[in-house]
């Protein structure tokens, strides 16, 4: 569990398992912090390729909930003004802190191509996956 390359390829596994088995799951990345430099890094996902590998702690989805440390499911991006776009395809977001020892030391972060797909059933399940996670890290 303490391997650095083990760890990765885990993560990317579990993208990968989530992106291909949720029809509207298009695009599942894994954020982590860091906190000196107040940037969240992309260290893990499937789907298309990103431009947006270091995000600002508050800047866009992922980087509010970084400083909220709170779930944040939004079901239509256009709404949002402080969003980040990854692809003009994306129609919902929902990012989930990811919690070591109470601390919050990134995050699952989920496109879809969807309008509004996301429901409780999903928050449940991506907390869940996140605390299965933790226990890797
Ligand atoms: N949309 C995110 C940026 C990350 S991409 O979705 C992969 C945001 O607003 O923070």
């Amino acid at each position: 569990a303490n391997d650095a390359v083990s760890t990765n390829e885990r993560l990317n596994q579990v993208c990968e398992l989530l992106q291909t088995t949720v029809n509207y799951y298009d695009w599942v990345g894994f954020y982590f912090a860091n906190e000196a430099e107040k940037t969240l890094h992309l260290k893990a996902f499937a789907g298309e390729p990103t431009d947006h590998t270091v995000i600002p702690f508050g800047k866009g989805i992922c980087g509010q909930v970084a400083v909220s440390n709170q779930n944040f499911v939004v079901p239509d991006v256009k709404a949002q003004d402080n969003y980040i776009a990854c692809s003009i395809t994306v129609k919902a977001e929902i990012v989930i802190p990811l919690f070591k020892e109470g601390k919050n030391i990134g995050q699952i972060d989920i496109d879809s191509n969807t309008a509004n797909p996301f429901t409780e059933a999903d928050t449940k399940f991506l907390e869940w996956v996140n605390e299965e996670v933790a226990k890797i890290l």
